[in-house]
């Protein structure tokens, strides 16, 4: 009898298991993607998968689905372990009514969604679906707003992944929106609020799912997400890589791991990294790769506004966020894009705990109507607001320029940067000498005619500038400069700061939230 009742539930789960039947799964293949089942084995330490709601279907009776029902009902939920430590997922199984959301499958996202947050565990989840389902009308909606409420309570408590290998469209898009990073697979996945069709309908334009919504574009143009792998399986290991550096919730710190790089390591190159013309540009992440951890960079958003670099990496085993201004492209200008990239990411880990490593060497905001009708005030104020706002130990290395308000802006010591050095070679003024000479003798330069006599006078006066301004002592005289490192020392200088602040505490005033100018 009992044996008779095992064999039922073994078929009842081989059923669901076989998701929409192995034709769709064959179809799932066909285009090159995993079926969600294979996905979070991939995700997860091997065997350690504990699924919830296997036997959930879903209860519409219009349009024949009565008699269309699939175990599972379209989505893949539970928990495991990544590198041993719990993480909740949901995984969306296109082979079910092509991963379309109903109303019992949004039930079955928001249960472990509630699990995560309430024992503090991240959330990961897999989008592949074609969006509400259609038959089930507004109980569909419904199911996607649950989503988005949760995604938002959980936002800034348990960090929230999303996964997007296959499409993700309409209002769907706005829960991975709503999370905390995004990863997307190349020639597999596409988002976008409206699909070529509607494009083609209200606008005129001729558009591919690809151009419209492809990895590529939001890797690049969109910045809405922070990852594009080549294929799932890449996708699936920067997700693990990406939580090593993260703790399980805000009331946690971010895992250390045991240093076998020695903390006291000279990096001699570092000498004579800058450029002699000040002018010339050089790769700040020769400069990050040069002072971690073995020097190993998990850079986030790489092709997006890549004027500045954001990512994570370790000092001593310790978990930091890394901003870099990046002179090799625009001269790491900060503007919209750079700017908003950065604020998120410094927000990130203002929520998690994660310590901010800053290296700055910027020559300003981008001038221009096409920033100013783009509201780079607003969006330059975003990074302002982000480094003044977080509490977490803040490490700011002022390589070269930190020119006018990019200077107060990248962690300076007025927005509570707890530990900032330079290098030698820091510029630290109002603006660049040449900018500022214009101004400050605009009448004498009027006078001069002779173009040789002009030439003179402003190299004279640049020098006169430059010997003045361009220095880091002025700012070490006042003490917005801690002290002035030699560069070879930084990943020492760096280890000692940070282990210093290790208890750090600070904090702002009771209130509801800020209003950070969004
Ligand atoms: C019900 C759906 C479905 C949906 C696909 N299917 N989308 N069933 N509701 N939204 C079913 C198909 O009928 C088909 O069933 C199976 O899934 C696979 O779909 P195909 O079209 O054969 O696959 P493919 O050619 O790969 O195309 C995938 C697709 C396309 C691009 C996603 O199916 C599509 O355009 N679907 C509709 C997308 C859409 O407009 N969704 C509503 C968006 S608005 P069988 O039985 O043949 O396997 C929205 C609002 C959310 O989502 C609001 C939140 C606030």
């Amino acid at each position: 009898m009992m044996n008779d009742k095992i064999k039922e539930l073994m078929d009842l789960r081989k059923q669901a298991r076989l998701g929409g039947g192995e034709k769709r799964i064959e179809a799932q293949h066909k285009k090159g993607k995993l079926t969600a089942r294979e996905r979070i084995d991939l995700l997860l330490d091997e065997g350690s998968f504990e699924e919830f709601d296997m036997f959930v279907s879903h209860r519409c009776i219009d349009f024949g689905l009565e008699s269309q029902a699939y175990l599972s009902d379209g989505v893949v939920t539970g928990y495991g372990t990544i590198d041993g430590r719990l993480v909740y997922v949901f995984s969306q199984d296109f082979t079910v009514f092509g991963g379309s959301l109903s109303e019992m499958y949004a039930q079955k996202i928001c249960k472990v969604m509630d699990k995560a947050l309430k024992v503090g565990a991240p959330v990961i989840g897999i989008n592949d679906s074609g969006g509400a389902r259609i038959q089930e009308g507004v109980k569909s909606l419904g199911g996607y707003a649950e989503i988005f409420q949760r995604n938002i309570v959980a936002s800034g408590v348990i960090p929230q992944i999303s996964a997007i290998f296959g499409p993700c469209a309409g209002g769907a898009v706005y829960s991975p929106a709503l999370t905390d990073f995004t990863v997307m697979s190349k020639d597999t996945s596409y988002m976008f609020v409206t699909g070529p069709k509607v494009v083609k309908t209200v606008t005129g334009e001729t558009v591919t799912d690809e151009e419209l919504g492809g990895a590529f574009v939001h890797g690049t143009k969109s910045g809405v997400t922070h990852f594009v792998a080549d294929d799932e399986h890449e996708g699936i290991l920067l997700i693990r890589k990406l939580l090593s550096y993260l703790p399980q919730n805000n009331l946690e710190d971010p895992p250390v791991i045991p240093c076998d790089d020695p903390i006291n390591r000279l990096e001699d190159h570092l000498n004579s990294i800058i450029p002699e013309s000040t002018n010339k540009p050089y790769d700040v992440k020769d400069v990050i790769h040069a002072v971690v951890d073995q020097h190993e960079f998990f850079e986030v958003q790489r092709n997006f506004a890549p004027n500045i670099v954001t990512g994570y990496a370790r000092f001593n085993g310790q978990p930091v966020g890394i901003v870099a201004n990046q002179p090799n492209y625009l001269a790491g200008v900060l503007d919209i894009n750079s700017s908003r990239k950065a604020a998120r990411f410094v927000r990130f880990c203002d929520a998690f705990n994660i310590p901010i490593v800053t290296f700055v060497d910027v020559p300003g905001f981008l001038p221009g109507t096409t920033q100013e009708y783009g509201g780079i005030i607003l969006h330059g104020a975003k990074l302002l607001f982000a480094y003044g706002e977080a509490t977490v130990p803040k490490v700011t290395i002022i390589l070269r320029k930190a020119y006018g308000g990019a200077y107060d802006v990248m962690g300076s010591k007025h927005l509570r940067g707890d530990i900032n050095y330079a290098w030698p070679s820091a510029e630290i003024a109002v603006m660049g000498p040449k900018g500022a000479i214009e101004i400050l003798h605009s009448k004498e330069l009027k006078d001069i005619t002779d173009a040789q006599e002009r030439v003179k006078f402003l190299s004279e006066k640049e020098e006169e500038y430059r010997n003045k301004f361009a220095s880091p002592y002025v700012a070490a005289k006042y003490g917005y400069i801690d002290d002035v490192i030699e560069p070879r020392n930084t990943r020492f200088r760096v280890i000692r700061a940070l282990q210093s602040l290790a208890t750090k505490k600070d904090s702002l005033p009771p209130k509801k939230h800020a209003n950070i100018p969004l």
